[in-house]
């Protein structure tokens, strides 16, 4: 059938890149977040679906910000995001993945994906901004802002309150 024809090899790259990132033992949590290497080190994998279009206007913010990403579209986004620790309930569009170790899921800010890899706090494994927050990057229309949360992802399965974002990134 045509639609599984045009489906396969985009879930392939998921799976494949996935399969990758288990084998090679690199802790998908690790204890100590120590050896995080600086932001400028690799590119940011960013799982996403083909039809999104805030994904990639989020993804624009990150590369002015200086944010290099590589792009896995996917069309099994809960799967990936069951596969990385997002909870339910906690998920947005997008999941990004930093150097197979670090999460960042939905519209989170360039400036706190940096702020956050520079110390990534105890216990934690990345960000979340639920939801698609009006005022987020990709998402900010330059009108309406309304302020934001984003939280800490904790292992375990539990989240945290992180930052509370007042201003828009416009970049
Ligand atoms: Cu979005
Ligand atoms: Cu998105």
């Amino acid at each position: 059938m045509r639609f599984t024809m045009l489906r396969l090899p985009e879930s392939l790259v998921g799976c494949a890149l996935l399969l990758l990132a288990l084998l090679s033992g690199s802790p998908l949590h690790a204890e100590d977040s120590t050896a995080a290497a600086p932001p400028s080190a690799s590119a940011l994998i960013v799982y996403k679906n083909p039809f999104c279009f805030c994904c990639k206007k989020w993804i624009k913010h990150l590369h002015s910000a200086g944010i290099q990403t590589e792009v896995v579209n996917s069309t099994h986004m809960s799967e990936i995001k069951g596969q990385w620790g997002v909870p339910q309930g906690m998920g947005s569009c997008h999941t990004a993945v930093w150097q197979q170790k670090y999460v960042f899921e939905g519209h989170v800010p360039a400036r706190f994906i940096r702020q956050y890899l520079s110390n990534p706090p105890k216990g934690s494994f990345g960000l979340t901004v639920p939801g698609m927050p009006e005022g987020s990057p990709g998402m900010y229309d330059g009108k309406k802002f309304e302020p934001y949360n984003i939280y800490l992802l904790m292992r375990g399965g539990d989240y945290q309150f992180y930052k509370r974002v007042e201003h828009p990134d416009t970049e």
